[in-house]
């Protein structure tokens, strides 16, 4: 049994993990959240704590006994991660043994936090969870996931349509990677490292899937057995935000006020297209969780696709 404590106790990701969590039977679950409970949120098997993450003894006195903090703390919404950081040195201070920041990009605050406080010793043991994109968005308007909300992407399985960036199928660069990995695979290593006894790696990539945009884009005309109409971006418009394709692939998160969905829409999509044609290889992760669990069988990108297109989930 594993005391765990999973901040951001309303997050959709974190839901998708906590089921995994739950249905072991073997842990002791806290949520942590900034709202109220109300009779829907309660999940069996967990107790909900209201938190404040400005309020330092609170955190710390949610924190007494716990072992493991999970945040699922949404990252681009918590300023300067002013909330990760509190939820850090309350973890500190309750003698919390392992956190897990929310997944999220290296370069960020938290992790930059983390690096910090364990610089000259081991202080809080940590693992950055990098898994790249969840595949799960790639077969909307299917619904692979209980909790997280999906969103259409630049491929449009359906419609038989794709939005690339140009030079996305310039051979043998490795600008264009992309890795890929559905959200019950994340959450079943995530189950698996709550009860791992070895150190934690400081990195923890997920390797599930690497693939280009151009490979995926053969992938989906070989399963759908028919071409598909692509749209082709400019890399100089996307630093702009301008994006001349006919159709925008909506991205109406729970967090973006309604009135700003079609600016983080563009916002969004260039960002990412931007991400994945970098040239220092794209959005690619590494395979530390990989080698620790080498029995874990990903689920492929074309099996999952086939599945989904097969109308099966
Ligand atoms: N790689 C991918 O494909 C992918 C996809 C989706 C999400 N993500 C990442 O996964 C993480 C969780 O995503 P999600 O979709 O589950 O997020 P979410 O449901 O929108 O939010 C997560 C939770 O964070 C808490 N929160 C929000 N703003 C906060 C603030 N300013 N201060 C403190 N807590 C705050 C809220 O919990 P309470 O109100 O209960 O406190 C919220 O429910 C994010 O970092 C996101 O970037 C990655």
């Amino acid at each position: 049994m594993v005391k765990i404590a999973l901040a951001g106790g309303t997050s959709e990701v974190g839901h998708e993990i906590l089921d995994a969590l739950v249905a072991t039977g073997k842990h002791d679950i806290t949520l942590l959240s900034r709202q109220n409970t109300t009779p829907e949120d309660a999940v069996d098997g967990t107790t909900w704590v209201k938190v404040d993450y400005q309020d330092h003894q609170t955190l710390v006195h949610a924190l007494q006994g716990v072992h493991t903090v999970l945040s699922f703390v949404d990252a681009p919404r918590d300023q300067d991660g002013a909330a990760q950081k509190a939820l850090i040195d309350a973890a500190v201070a309750a003698g919390v043994k392992r956190f897990a920041p929310s997944v999220a990009d290296s370069l960020q605050a938290p992790p930059h936090y983390l690096r910090e406080l364990n610089k000259d010793k081991k202080v809080l043991e940590y693992s950055l969870f990098q898994c790249g994109l969840f595949l799960n968005y790639l077969g909307y308007p299917h619904k692979t996931t209980k909790h997280m909300a999906l969103f259409e992407s630049c491929l449009d399985l359906e419609h038989r349509r794709d939005i690339v960036f140009e030079g996305y199928d310039q051979p043998g660069t490795a600008a264009g990677r992309i890795s890929l990995v559905t959200v019950q695979d994340l959450a079943a290593i995530m189950a698996r490292t709550v009860e791992s006894d070895g150190e934690w790696p400081r990195v923890g990539g997920l390797h599930a899937n690497a693939t280009t945009l151009a490979e995926l884009l053969a992938l989906v005309k070989k399963i759908k057995g028919k071409p598909f109409q692509v749209e082709t971006l400019k890399l100089d418009d996307l630093r702009a935000m301008h994006i001349t394709s006919s159709r925008v692939p909506m991205v109406p998160h729970r967090s973006v006020p309604p009135g700003m969905v079609e600016r983080f829409s563009r916002m969004f999509l260039s960002n990412i297209f931007l991400k994945i044609s970098a040239a220092d290889g794209g959005w690619g992760v590494s395979d530390e969780w990989n080698s620790i669990f080498p029995d874990h069988e990903f689920t492929s990108i074309e099996a999952f696709l086939t599945e989904v297109c097969a109308g099966k989930e």
